[in-house]
């Protein structure tokens, strides 16, 4: 694609491109679209299920379509109405939330489908501005609710549409500082003509085409507008401002087993990580001492380590038989180790000599 003028470096003057038509990605989308539960086929003259749309782009931030696909399922065979889920109890929607992360998350989805349930007749409202006042929608959500589910031309900005726009524009500002511009110029192409279906088929074109290494440019329906590609900047696009290191915080986790087989339970506070899950106690993480949960022989099972978002965390695992009343938590049977955050799921496969 580079040509032979101007000379080096320089691009064309923009006009001499052609615009990135929207009619071209969605007749891609039409044949080329992801096929997910949570979605209508494009054509097929059905309705999304705002319910469906909303949990599913709930599930989906920060989190792969890959690792989203079996939670959703499990979710509306569970709770096939926002009024079912409404009506569930919160620890059984953390339990079935375990291991997806960012627990807040789960905690909001409660109160959102709780306020829909109680303030909108079990209906989601069908504009962004309304759906915004929900709890836990952000402008990310409701923007992609109100055109997935109602059509609506809202401009939804994600990861893949950044790195989409980045190329496509040529926009050389790193990330995060590029944010507001990504927003500006993916809302100058928004169509009103099916804009849920062309908010995905810019997600489903980041995420098969125009991926972070070797973009397939040969076969982008996008590739005759696409600036980066016109310059050959293609694949070191976006730019990201350097991430900040990670630090490493230690701390401890007991796991406390009852000569019949209970484990020693506690559920964490509501705010901080893992808040309002259950798991096994430990100490402080951030070098606050907190003390054993109970009087015990403890004995060093190993560690476990996880990353967060702003830190890596490292638990030396004690285990101990115990027969003494706890200070904290409670002794639990029938634990289902499916239902744990996955560093108490780490510590319970090391207690139980699965590879960590
Ligand atoms: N990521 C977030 N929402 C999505 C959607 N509706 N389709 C594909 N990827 C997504």
């Amino acid at each position: 694609m580079n040509r032979w003028w101007p000379p080096s470096g320089r691009t064309l003057p923009e006009a001499t491109l052609p615009e990135a038509r929207a009619a071209d990605l969605l007749a891609w989308y039409d044949r080329h679209h992801r096929s997910m539960p949570w979605r209508v086929p494009p054509g097929s003259g059905e309705q999304p299920d705002p319910y469906r749309v909303w949990l599913s782009e709930v599930m989906l931030q920060q989190t792969t379509v890959a690792a989203v696909r079996d939670y959703f399922r499990r979710f509306t065979a569970r709770w096939p109405t926002v009024a079912d889920l409404a009506a569930a109890a919160d620890a059984e929607v953390m339990a079935e939330w375990a291991g997806l992360g960012y627990y807040a998350r789960a905690r909001n989805l409660l109160k959102c489908a709780r306020a829909v349930a109680a303030d909108h007749g079990g209906r989601f409202p069908d504009s962004r501005a309304a759906l915004l006042s929900l709890p836990g929608i952000g402008p990310y959500t409701a923007a992609a609710v109100a055109a997935i589910a109602f059509g609506r031309p809202e401009t939804v900005v994600d990861g893949n549409v950044e790195r989409v726009r980045a190329r496509l524009h040529l926009v050389t500002t790193p990330l995060p500082q590029a944010k507001p511009e990504f927003i500006a110029l993916a809302a100058r192409l928004t169509p009103r003509d099916r804009p849920g279906d062309y908010a995905q088929a810019v997600m489903d074109l980041g995420a098969t085409i125009c991926t972070p290494r070797n973009p397939a440019c040969g076969i982008c329906p996008w590739s005759a507008p696409c600036k980066a590609l016109d310059a050959g900047l293609q694949a070191e696009l976006p730019r990201k401002a350097p991430k900040a290191e990670k630090p490493l915080r230690r701390g401890t986790l007991w796991l406390a087993f009852r000569p019949d087989g209970a484990v020693l339970l506690e559920e964490r506070p509501q705010s901080g990580l893992l808040g309002g899950m259950a798991g096994f106690p430990t100490s402080g993480w951030d070098g606050t001492a907190l003390p054993a949960p109970l009087q015990a022989e403890w004995h060093a099972a190993g560690e476990v380590r996880h990353t967060f978002t702003h830190f890596h965390l490292a638990l030396t695992v004690l285990t101990a038989t115990a027969t003494a009343t706890p200070e904290r938590g409670t002794f639990t049977t029938g634990l289902r180790p499916s239902t744990l955050p996955s560093v108490m799921r780490k510590a319970w496969d090391l207690a139980h000599g699965a590879a960590p």
